[in-house]
């Protein structure tokens, strides 16, 4: 229930930017034969258009006044042709923008989110999720409407325009020019209400904002408002952030309810001016009939990509903001640089070493200091430490997930930044406490997409771990399904589902980060059986509380404060009567009194 401020969207920056303008043209370029195409259809479309006032003026002029009721029924076909016509032209031209509309979107959603993966997880410590999915989803739906509609109608409005005022100058040049003249004061209606409704979307933006990220993590973290029953609280504060949304749209219903009304205003009066006055100009036989209403037709669509393109500068300013902030994310370097083609280990031993590393995750606040140690083929090594130590630190350097900032670690003589990550992560499992199943199958979730991984491996690592007969059992077996992130799983089944996936994976070195610290005690046994079959074999790092598997392990590093302070086995620690011997009389004591009584 904290402050959502850090979920704000950046401040939106300018209307039009050339720069972003050129780069987001780059999506439309594989289109540009079928972009070039519905231009051509849309200003073909346009044309026709217009032609039918003057249909309208040829039947009222030279059929309609000298009564020529045959000639009348040719112009009426022509105009039905003429209108079937350009309902052809926008069907296709409509067709053609949707589809490279769509086109542009898909491309952007897989730049975006393949960008995503090669992101550094330092990036997703400072970036919400919410802000992230928005990115994918929100953002990229603002520029279909700059792709789909936006940029080829753009066009379509200013030759429509051309068009008419070339059309009104031809009639009567001198009603033309009156007509012209309530166009500033369109101006300056549609600049004012820019202005109003630049700010106000500003303000919408955000607040959508933040009532997707407040709602997002607090549908997350049900069961925390329901057990400390913050409902009501909880209600409070999405009431206000709701009401602060409502406002701003409201706010923005207004200026549009004016500005519409405004411009029909202005138009309606100018049109009565139109009236009055090519009425007098009929009367004295400078204007014919047909041509005064041929040019009230036009006249009326003069407005229409007048209002349009009012229309289309919000499209283009929200396309802006929206591409400001795609580029951005894609503009983000990743901090880990993957390497490629980079050596491999001639053997797969599954040896570690860390030579004096450090690592801070900001500047040179260093939660590692120093660290040294090496774990030989086949060895297992168990850290310990208080809580903040650094342990999962040090696992996430192993992984590559952080770049240390001095020191080397070497995995079979290679240093591991010098490995492409394939190589590296193919050599290592990761089990962890927290263990994030995602929403489809036991299968799928056990070969994340590895085809290589055949379902007799997967029945396999299951009977390994005993939950063989748990999934079995189930009418779907292998394929029944999980709930996203595990939700109706319990704790140990969870575990033992993400130890099957190590298996599966079978990795030369296994580590495990606190796998077994939030078990009950008759689940850990099923764990601890799982665990030995899991480390037959493998290099192994265990990050553990429980005393049992650390006893056995071959060498224990006690880690205070982000030093090595101790190593050895835990004979040796006991007798050091140093940390290790601390750490065993406050957490271990009790698990090993039970153990003994
Ligand atoms: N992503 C992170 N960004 C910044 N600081 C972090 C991050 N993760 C952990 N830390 C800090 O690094 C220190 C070591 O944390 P960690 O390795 O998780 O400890 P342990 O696993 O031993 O409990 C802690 O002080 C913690 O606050
Ligand atoms: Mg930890």
């Amino acid at each position: 229930m904290a402050d959502n401020n850090y979920h704000e969207e950046e401040v939106i920056g300018k209307a039009y930017d050339a720069r972003l303008m050129r780069r987001l043209l780059t999506y439309a370029r594989p289109y540009r034969i079928p972009l070039a195409i519905a231009i051509i259809l849309l200003i073909a479309g346009s044309g026709l258009q217009l032609l039918l006032p003057v249909m309208v003026q040829i039947g009222i002029d030279d059929y309609i006044a000298v009564k020529n009721m045959n000639g009348l029924g040719t112009i009426a076909l022509w105009s039905a042709m003429i209108l079937f016509g350009s309902f052809i032209f926008s069907y296709l031209q409509m067709y053609i923008t949707m589809y490279i509309g769509q086109k542009v979107q898909y491309d952007l959603r897989m730049q975006i989110f393949g960008h995503l993966q090669k992101l550094h997880l330092g990036f997703f410590d400072k970036n919400p999720v919410g802000r992230l999915v928005t990115r994918v989803t929100n953002d990229v739906n603002v520029l279909d409407e700059l792709f789909s509609s936006g940029l080829v109608s753009v066009f379509g409005d200013i030759i429509t325009l051309i068009g008419i005022i070339i059309a009104l100058l031809y009639y009567n040049w001198r009603l033309a020019l009156f007509t012209f003249a309530v166009v500033p004061l369109l101006i300056i209606a549609t600049t004012i209400f820019r202005g109003k409704v630049r700010a106000i979307y500003r303000d919408v933006r955000t607040r959508i904002a933040r009532l997707n990220a407040f709602t997002q993590e607090h549908v997350t973290g049900m069961n925390v408002i329901q057990l400390f029953t913050r409902e009501k609280a909880v209600l409070n504060k999405f009431n206000s952030i709701n009401a602060d949304l409502r406002q701003a749209n409201l706010k923005s219903v207004y200026y549009y309810a004016v500005f519409f009304p405004a411009v029909e205003i202005i138009s309606s009066i100018s049109l009565a001016i139109l009236l009055y006055y090519g009425g007098f100009q009929v009367g004295a036989g400078v204007l014919t009939f047909g041509e005064l209403v041929a040019f009230i037709q036009l006249v009326q669509r003069f407005y229409d990509p007048i209002r349009d393109l009012s229309e289309k500068y919000n499209i283009l300013q929200s396309s802006m903001a929206a591409s400001e902030r795609i580029f951005k994310l894609l503009d983000t370097e990743p901090e880990i640089i993957p390497v490629v083609n980079g050596p491999k280990p001639a053997k797969s031993e599954g040896k570690i070493e860390f030579q004096n590393v450090w690592f801070a995750y900001n500047n040179d606040d260093y939660v590692l200091k120093n660290l040294s140690f090496s774990v030989s083929s086949g060895e297992k090594i168990a850290i310990v430490g208080a809580t903040g130590a650094g342990k999962t630190s040090l696992i996430s350097l192993l992984f590559r997930f952080y770049d240390y900032q001095k020191g080397s670690i070497k995995l079979d003589g290679i240093e591991i930044n010098r490995m492409s990550n394939e190589i590296l992560r193919s050599q290592l499992g990761l089990v962890l406490q927290d263990v994030f199943i995602f929403s489809g199958d036991y299968a799928g979730n056990i070969r994340l997409g590895n085809d290589n991984i055949s379902d007799a491996q997967i029945i396999e690592a299951l009977k390994k771990v005993n939950l063989h007969d748990f999934v079995i059992n189930k009418e779907g077996g292998l394929n029944s399904e999980v709930k996203e992130r595990g939700a109706t799983l319990s704790t140990g089944q969870k575990q033992l589902l993400s130890f099957a996936r190590a298996l599966a994976f079978n990795p030369n070195i296994l580590v495990l980060d606190e796998a077994t610290s939030s078990v009950d005690t008759a689940t850990e046994k099923m764990i601890q059986k799982a665990l030995d079959r899991l480390l037959e074999n493998r290099t192994a790092i265990i990050i553990a509380h429980r005393l049992s598997t650390i006893e056995k392990a071959d060498k224990i590093i006690v880690l205070h404060h982000g030093e090595v302070r101790e190593m050895g086995n835990h004979k040796e620690l006991l007798q050091r009567k140093g940390i290790y011997y601390r750490l065993y009389q406050m957490q271990f004591r009790d698990e090993d009194l039970k153990a003994v009584g």
